[in-house]
């Protein structure tokens, strides 16, 4: 692809990372090797404030962003999180927020009462031993699920599911989910695990891909596939032929969708990333923090984002040396 076809890609979709902080240790994200005990987080004074959040979701509001994704490590681990939503909610985006679940029950009605309308839970099988394994938690999955009924009785709906695929690990629970979550107003959608971040260990051999995933379901329920609801969309959708829900593939690996990518991502420490496999982030966090005008930090913002190149999912494969990457955990997904 030449380059200038990579640069009509428009700034639509921003990602904010509220904190680096999780209580799980996802094999593909956290592994507990890499972030035990010792393993140093960010101080509180590192990460942005909700003020200069809502000052930059302003900002990037004027160059075109018309969706905010609110993300982690874990989001609902930031005390008062319902408090920024509250100050994002005016802005009249698209607002939205990826969870593992776990602090739903408690969340999920002053969340949604501060005008939080769509939510994403991560959740990889609905077996606690295989939870556990690839998740790393203590806790059993029915924290999750109850996390994700007291969502639905606060009002969202539909609720998106993710759950990562790997293999020999977790392609058992595939069937199980999707039976779970059909028929209900759930979206669920199966991930390529990917190789994000420096520490997940990751093979092609533990991808499971995509079309693999649809066969695999097609077997067992009929589905029928629904086209693309705007160009770049993330997940391959399809709607169960007996009953209500979707499920849908994210094929990040095998099927990679750089061209179409209009995500930019804030970490938690105010950086900016123009892609999630990026090694450099630009510090956004000084200018908030200087005199700067939101006219100056717009104008860095929108060069940032003219001179992206990025298209690391096409390249996979060509890449020689490997270079590092910057932690999922940072960034969210
Ligand atoms: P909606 O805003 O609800 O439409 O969400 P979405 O369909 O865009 O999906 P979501 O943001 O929940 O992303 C789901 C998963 O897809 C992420 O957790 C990642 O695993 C993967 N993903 C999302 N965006 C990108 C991306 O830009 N690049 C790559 N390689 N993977 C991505
Ligand atoms: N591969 C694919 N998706 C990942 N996520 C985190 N790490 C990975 C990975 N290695 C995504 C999952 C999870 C969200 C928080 O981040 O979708 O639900
Ligand atoms: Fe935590 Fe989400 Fe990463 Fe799992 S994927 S360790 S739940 S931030
Ligand atoms: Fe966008 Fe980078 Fe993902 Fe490609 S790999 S879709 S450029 S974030």
């Amino acid at each position: 692809m030449a380059v200038h076809d990579l640069l009509d890609r428009p700034l639509r979709d921003l990602r904010v990372s509220v904190t680096d902080r999780c209580n799980f240790r996802c094999t593909y994200c956290m592994p507990k090797e890499v972030f035990g005990k010792s393993f140093r987080f960010l101080p509180r004074e590192e990460l942005l404030s909700f003020e200069e959040i809502a000052r930059l979701a302003r900002i990037m509001t004027g160059l075109g962003v018309e969706k905010i994704r609110l993300t982690g490590g874990e989001p609902l681990l930031r005390r008062d999180l319902e408090k920024l939503v509250a100050m994002l909610a005016p802005l009249g985006l698209d607002l939205t927020l990826t969870t593992n679940g776990s602090l739903l029950a408690e969340k999920a009605h002053a969340l949604h009462a501060a005008g939080l309308r769509r939510l994403t839970v991560s959740l990889d099988s609905l077996d606690d031993e295989t939870f556990r394994t690839m998740n790393d938690v203590e806790f059993p999955v029915a924290q999750v699920l109850d996390g994700v009924e007291a969502a639905l009785a606060a009002g969202f709906t539909p609720i998106k599911i993710n759950m990562v695929v790997k293999r020999d690990v977790n392609e058992r629970s595939i069937v199980g989910m999707a039976r779970h979550f059909s028929g209900r107003d759930f979206n669920l959608r199966f991930i390529e695990f990917m190789d994000v971040g420096n520490t997940n260990g990751w093979r092609m051999a533990d991808v499971v891909p995509a079309a693999e995933i649809i066969e695999t379901l097609a077997t067992e329920m009929p589905l029928q596939p629904l086209a693309a609801r705007y160009r770049g969309e993330v997940a391959r959708r399809f709607r169960h032929q007996n009953g209500g829900g979707e499920i849908g593939v994210i094929a990040s690996v095998t099927q990679p969708f750089c061209r179409d990518c209009t995500r930019l991502r804030v970490s938690s420490d105010g950086r900016l990333y123009t892609c999630l496999f990026a090694g450099h982030g630009h510090d956004l966090r000084s200018l908030l923090r200087s005199t700067s005008e939101d006219d100056m930090i717009a104008e860095e913002i929108r060069a940032v984002w003219q001179n992206r190149e990025d298209r690391f999912s096409e390249l996979r494969g060509l890449q020689t040396t490997p270079q590092p990457k910057v932690e999922m955990s940072r960034i969210g997904g």
